[in-house]
């Protein structure tokens, strides 16, 4: 079932559409992440949701209720922000407590449900401080703790680790999916990191400008992203881009590029959606390849292995980038570290045929079915 569905949802501040028609249904349970470039939407679409901003038009159904006009209170919603202020006169205790005691939860309720919320997160040992008197880390938990510490229907949680450092961050982040995972609480995540997207998200939403671009699991971002923006958004370092036209070699589908002419594998001439068909004559294509799927080695030149210039070798442990220039074309592929090659030496690059991605120049759109 949906917990939460948004129709045709669009807001505006003045000129500014922040929110332009988005549509997206959340499942029960489901860990949902809403990505993006700051500036986006994130934020808005998740207020909106939480009742904490106006709707201009469009509807959002929680649990199959029309809810535009009702008040934050009445959501059954937990949330968790940024800028998480714990009240400062209250100790660790009376902040997690405080929801509860909103709602005049008896005492002993209140004592078992903070205890129990404060072993979950691991600060049990610090109920009797002051806010003043945590860590970052720690006061970030205690926030968590107080959203958590009510069963609602729904988190709602917009870059809660912000404010943390990259180690801290990445434990955090393993704390939350495991939290959600054990309580089954449906969450909707606002991140612009794509890595923590990746690694928390059942399903990820990508918004670009007010408008969503793809809806998918992190998977199907990866590997079958709807438009170039997807593509070169999801993935570190991002998807090679470049132009090219498909053409046809003895029969066989290639992409013809300014450095060299290189097979399109037939699982994807299957796939190329139907009225882009090049046999009605070439056609232009944006050609993406992922740095992991571009291989190097010192082999002698052929039209479909041309050869590149290795401009930057980085090593980072298990694997290194290796950046290349071919003709007027920057690449960067991915190589495992034991045997990269060196800096200003020639390299042969192949480009496998069946990880190739095509879209349209014009409308950025891929010319690939899903398989
Ligand atoms: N209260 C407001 N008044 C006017 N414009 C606003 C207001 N809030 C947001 N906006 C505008 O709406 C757009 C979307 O903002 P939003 O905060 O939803 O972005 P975001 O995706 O959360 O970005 P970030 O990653 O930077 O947090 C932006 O252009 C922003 O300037
Ligand atoms: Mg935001």
């Amino acid at each position: 079932m949906s917990v939460v569905v948004c129709k045709e949802l669009v807001k505006r501040f003045g000129a500014t559409v922040a929110v332009d028609h988005v549509n997206v249904e959340i499942q029960d349970g489901e860990f949902m992440v809403f990505v993006g470039p700051s500036g986006c939407g994130k934020t808005t679409t998740l207020r909106m949701i939480g009742g904490l901003e106006t709707v201009t038009s469009g509807d959002i159904f929680i649990d199959g209720v029309r809810v535009n006009n009702l008040a934050p209170r009445h959501r059954d919603i937990a949330m968790v922000f940024q800028n998480y202020a714990l009240y400062p006169h209250y100790k660790v205790f009376d902040n997690i407590a405080y929801p509860l005691r909103l709602r005049k939860r008896p005492k002993a309720e209140i004592e078992e449900r903070v205890n129990t919320v404060a072993r979950m997160l691991g600060v049990q040992h610090l109920l009797d401080r002051w806010p003043r008197q945590l860590s970052g880390g720690e006061r970030q938990r205690v926030a968590l703790g107080r959203a958590i510490v009510r069963n609602p229907k729904l988190y709602l949680m917009d870059e809660p680790l912000s404010n943390l450092d990259a180690k801290l961050r990445v434990q955090m982040r393993r704390e939350i999916i495991h939290l959600q995972r054990n309580l089954g609480t449906t969450t909707i995540y606002v991140t612009h990191d794509q890595v923590e997207a990746m690694t928390m998200g059942d399903r990820i939403m990508v918004m670009r400008a007010g408008k969503v671009q793809q809806i998918g699991a992190p998977e199907v971002l990866y590997n079958h992203p709807a438009n170039l923006f997807v593509a070169q958004f999801i993935g570190s370092p991002a998807m090679n881009a470049f132009k090219g036209r498909l053409e046809t070699d003895d029969g066989k589908i290639v992409v013809a590029t300014e450095f060299g002419r290189f097979p399109v594998g037939d699982p994807l001439v299957a796939r190329l959606k139907p009225d882009r068909s090049p046999t009605l004559g070439a056609r232009e294509v944006i050609c993406g390849i992922r740095p992991e799927d571009i291989t190097l080695d010192d082999a002698p030149v052929t039209p479909a292995s041309p050869q590149a210039q290795v401009d930057l070798v980085e090593g980072l442990g298990a694997d290194a980038y290796v950046s290349l220039t071919i003709g007027g074309t920057t690449l960067i592929a991915r190589t495992p570290a034991d045997c990269p090659p060196a800096e200003n030496q020639l390299v042969t690059i192949h480009l496998n045929p069946n990880k190739l991605h095509l879209f349209d120049p014009i409308t950025e759109e891929t010319l690939l079915a899903l398989p």
